[in-house]
């Protein structure tokens, strides 16, 4: 077990345990909240707030197996976001998502929170999928609300670039009711409109249609309300700037072998990301860090 030498070292009400399809995972119950983390792909699966039901959204028909993405909770993307640009054979959205990450560190805050840090480096496997040296980093901060944190670092001799997401699912009682507020004004990329560009008005998001859109060049928090489940979810964020706003509505999810006909109208996804036009330039030796905040307001 690669995290085997955390076994006697983990906080209260942490462990590591096999979750569905056998892969290894983070189960985290602490006083605020709790959460579960696989170790494939650094992917965080469920976070729920104490007395509040789960924020983050999970297929009941996701795959659990190596070299599979999980579909809901925190996919993340790296290096590229969406379909590799020259290779359309490559994975949707990077690699690391498919990857087994080594857990680093686990530690309790003095407020009872759990902070755990997950690192995954470039090998064979990863440069023969892109030719770059690199260390990605995760960590993820869970209590009263959550903070998930990507930082990458380039580890080689040349500079490249890069795009990236932490793509994260929300859970919400009917999508159709659900406002999104703070992209007012905000140029898109409308990827059901031939990737045309567009520009939000003054009104907040309402979903009635499949939604692929990639907001461009705004670091604004985003707010989620949901009237179906009386809550608002504040999506904050940092070294960010692109917001990615999915739902793929009726058709597309009944073409998804791992996600339920009917399960589209409970999710959204919010995702704190760089692409496109904000994709990431990284001299040697420099890092880079993106970091998503979530809360229940
Ligand atoms: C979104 C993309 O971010 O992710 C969509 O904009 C894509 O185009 C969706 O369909 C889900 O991707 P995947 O690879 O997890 O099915």
């Amino acid at each position: 077990m690669d995290a085997g030498h955390f076994a006697d070292a983990l906080p209260p009400g942490v462990r590591l345990e096999r979750g569905e399809g056998g892969l290894e995972r983070l189960a985290i119950d602490c006083p605020a909240a709790s959460a579960r983390m696989f170790l494939h792909g650094a992917h965080l699966a469920h976070w729920q707030p104490a007395g509040q039901r789960p924020v983050l959204w999970m297929s009941r028909r996701s795959m659990f197996g190596a070299g599979q993405p999980i579909r809901g909770g925190a996919p993340i993307c790296f290096p590229w976001f969406g379909p590799h640009p020259a290779d359309p054979k490559l994975p949707l959205h990077g690699i690391i998502r498919l990857r087994t990450w080594r857990l680093d560190t686990v530690n309790e805050g003095s407020d009872g929170s759990v902070r755990a840090e997950l690192c995954l480096r470039s090998d064979e496997r990863t440069r023969s999928l892109w030719a770059h040296d690199f260390e990605a980093r995760f960590a993820v901060e869970v209590g009263a609300g959550l903070t998930m944190s990507l930082t990458v670092h380039n580890t080689g001799g040349a500079a490249f670039d890069f795009e990236e997401a932490l793509h994260t699912y929300l859970a919400v009682g009917d999508v159709r009711q659900v406002r999104i507020g703070g992209l007012a004004g905000v140029t898109f990329i409308d990827k059901t409109d031939h990737f045309r560009r567009k520009t939000q008005g003054p009104e907040p998001i309402a979903i009635a249609a499949e939604t692929d859109r990639l907001y461009l060049d705004t670091d604004a928090a985003v707010v989620l309300d949901d009237p179906s489940l009386g809550r608002r979810i504040h999506v904050a964020k940092s070294g960010s700037r692109c917001t990615a706003v999915w739902n793929p509505w009726i058709a597309k999810a009944k073409a998804m072998p791992d996600f339920g006909d009917d399960e589209w109208s409970g999710m959204i996804c919010i995702e704190t990301a760089n692409a496109a036009d904000n994709r990431v330039t990284l001299a040697p030796g420099a890092a880079h860090t993106m970091q998503a905040t979530i809360a229940l307001i």
